[in-house]
């Protein structure tokens, strides 16, 4: 995705907000994993790593809209991927798109990681949840941070983006140890961090959470709720968190996705 030119369109919104977006670019990984590619100058330079951003498939009117993180951002192009596993409908109409197809955003939305956060920094991605971190890794690594990333995946078949992943520390996992160490991410887990950002699997997350629980390490969390409209207005994304007055339902779309791990309340 590099030395492209793209001619500068106007970046036009739809009454909801969304912007019509052409695919610029498209990737095929394997076993369900894609990626697509956007120009749009607007987005690329305000996405934050933890923000995600509504997809709507304007030739598929009766879907209703996906959340995504953001993948790479290619500063210079001004191209934002989103990194995505075919799970459902909505993602397989995405995996059918073509180059030149349009997919409707909305964005950047929710809150990011606190990356600007001082002290050693450990990123944890369980398959999928690399998304956000795509772009913090280049962040960190330009603030001269001590910081390191802990990405595991079912095979090695799954554990993408290695090539791009080669600049940064990283040390992989793989459940049958066809690459890296043999096992999962929350068995590779460090207490010398000063904070753990972590996207992935909901049982990773729990994970993580417990194995953090009483050190002083702070610990953030990008929750994957299933959402409807993203934007505050549907409740579809509500989850149980910890707030000053007790346990309370909150929209995980406007106060996440990335929560503060002792906040969150685990399903029993
Ligand atoms: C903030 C946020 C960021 C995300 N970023 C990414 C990303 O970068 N890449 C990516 O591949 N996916 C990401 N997801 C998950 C993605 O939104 C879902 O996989 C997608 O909405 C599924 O749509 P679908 O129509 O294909 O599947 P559906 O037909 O809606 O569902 C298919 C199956 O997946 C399950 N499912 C659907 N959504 C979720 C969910 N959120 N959590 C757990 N199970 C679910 C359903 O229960 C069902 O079993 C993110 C989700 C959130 C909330
Ligand atoms: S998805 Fe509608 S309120 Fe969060």
């Amino acid at each position: 995705m590099t030395g492209n030119n793209f001619s500068s369109k106007m970046e036009t919104m739809d009454k909801k907000g969304y912007t019509p977006l052409e695919i610029v670019d498209k990737r095929e990984w394997r076993e369900d994993f894609f990626s697509l590619f956007f120009h749009s100058p607007l987005l690329t330079s305000s996405l934050r790593s933890g923000h995600f951003l509504m997809v709507r498939d304007p030739d598929a009117p009766t879907l209703l809209s996906r959340p995504f993180s953001m993948g790479r951002l290619f500063h210079d192009e001004g191209v934002f991927e989103l990194f995505f596993q075919v799970v459902g409908k909505g993602t397989e109409s995405m995996a059918r798109k073509r180059v030149g197809d349009t997919l409707s955003v909305l964005g950047p939305l929710g809150n990011p990681f606190p990356l600007e956060k001082p002290g050693r920094v450990l990123l944890i991605a369980g398959g999928r949840g690399i998304s956000p971190f795509l772009s913090a890794l280049p962040v960190l690594a330009e603030s001269k941070r001590d910081y390191s990333l802990l990405y595991g995946a079912k095979t090695a078949r799954t554990l993408l983006f290695r090539p791009f992943l080669a600049d940064f520390p990283v040390s992989y996992r793989t459940d049958d140890g066809s690459f890296g160490q043999r096992g999962l991410v929350v068995d590779g887990l460090s207490r010398e961090v000063d904070l753990v950002f972590a996207c992935g699997p909901e049982k990773m997350l729990e994970r993580v959470a417990l194995f953090y629980k009483d050190l002083p390490t702070e610990v953030y969390l990008s929750l994957e709720e299933r959402m409807g409209c993203g934007t505050g207005i549907c409740y579809g994304c509500a989850r149980k968190v910890r707030t000053d007055r007790g346990v309370e339902m909150v929209r995980v779309c406007e106060e996440g996705p990335v929560f503060e791990a002792s906040r969150v309340v685990w399903d029993e």
